[in-house]
């Protein structure tokens, strides 16, 4: 097998919301002028790690510089709607992977439902979080982590929540308001338990992901994808509570949208659309948490060692607008990244059922 390469940004077409509606836009990236001689990415030196923090133990003047951050990016998609760091591009880059934009050698590239989901989108998460730093100029800016997997983080984070500022999105479902307790188990139906109870069900539900279910890296992972591959076998937190997540904080399929459109789970609820949300980011960087706590409950559980794996790759752009190519075998320690996370307890670790 070929590990799976960068997508050719200058073959890029229109992603598709399913089989027979286009996404309304295009989400191709801008395209460097010679794909070719686009490098290897290189890590710039650092001094200070940056330290993810859990969301909702933020002060506010943490929610402000997020905020404003956030809002400069927003800026950029009037007044440089081609500059690959701005709100729109960044969003754009999830839906060109996951929406069928990119085709190599005739197979459409999903980096979803197999062992390319954590790397991607810590890839993605590791630029994203550099670009909102370098537009306050705070070279330490970490991106918060929804702490879905911990009780006090099972709620929408209130700062999202909070019409008229940049952290906050009109198309998200009716159930993300007042505190409710997320069902980390659910693709749609709400089953109705008390809050307490919910909470105990999640923990269970980590425990069963993380620790009965995933005893060896590619149950964490996902199965192989290389070049030509089309095979479906997501790893365990991918399907769960990771979906889950994504569809609870969207709209209802089927309903009416601000827009008037009929809405396909718009914002977080499909693949296309879901990076136009802000808590997008911060899912995933607990997402991301995951694979470092998944790691640290020993055993089998550590980096896949298939080179097909490690030298799989993909393309961003980093902060200052220059494109790169970067590999899976750099990402896997994010210490080397700059990055780490504030540490949070792990109480689903004893919820063995
Ligand atoms: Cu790329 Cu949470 O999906």
């Amino acid at each position: 097998a070929t590990p799976s390469p960068p997508p050719d940004l200058s073959s890029c077409s229109k992603a598709k919301i399913n089989e027979t509606t286009e996404v309304p836009y295009s989400c191709c990236a801008p395209t460097p002028k010679d794909m070719k001689k686009v490098p290897y990415y290189k890590f710039p030196s650092m001094t200070k790690l940056r330290i993810r923090p859990p969301a909702h133990a933020l002060d506010e003047a943490y929610i402000a510089k997020y905020n404003l951050a956030i809002s400069r990016m927003k800026d950029l998609d009037k007044t440089q709607p081609t500059n690959p760091i701005g709100f729109k591009q960044q969003a754009n880059i999830h839906c060109a992977y996951c929406n069928g934009a990119y085709a190599i050698d005739g197979k459409v590239l999903q980096v979803h439902n197999s062992w390319l989901f954590f790397p991607f989108h810590r890839w993605y998460l590791y630029f994203y979080e550099r670009i909102l730093g370098s537009l306050i100029n705070d070279p330490t800016f970490a991106l918060p982590y929804w702490n879905w997997d911990h009780p006090k983080g099972m709620r929408f984070p209130p700062m999202f929540d909070i019409p008229g500022t940049a952290l906050y999105d009109e198309r998200r479902g009716e159930q993300i308001h007042n505190g409710t307790i997320i069902d980390l188990g659910s693709f749609g139906d709400q089953v109705q338990t008390t809050q307490l109870q919910l909470m105990t069900n999640n923990l269970t539900l980590m425990y069963r992901q993380l620790v009965t279910n995933a005893p060896c890296p590619l149950m964490f992972f996902g199965g192989p994808y290389t070049l030509g591959s089309d095979v479906e076998s997501p790893g365990t937190v991918e399907v769960i509570p990771h979906s889950p997540v994504h569809i609870w904080a969207g709209t209802r399929r089927g309903s009416i949208l601000p827009d008037g459109k009929t809405s396909n789970g718009e914002d977080m609820g499909h693949f296309y659309s879901a990076g136009l949300d802000p808590v997008f980011y911060c899912h995933h960087s607990n997402v991301d948490r995951m694979w470092k706590e998944w790691k640290a409950i020993g055993g089998k559980r550590t980096d896949i060692q298939n080179k097909d794996w490690l030298n799989s790759e993909f393309f961003f752009y980093d902060e200052s607008g220059n494109p790169f190519k970067v590999k899976v075998r750099d990402c896997l320690d994010t210490k080397k990244m700059g990055y780490d996370y504030e540490p949070m307890p792990t109480p689903w670790r004893n919820f063995k059922p």
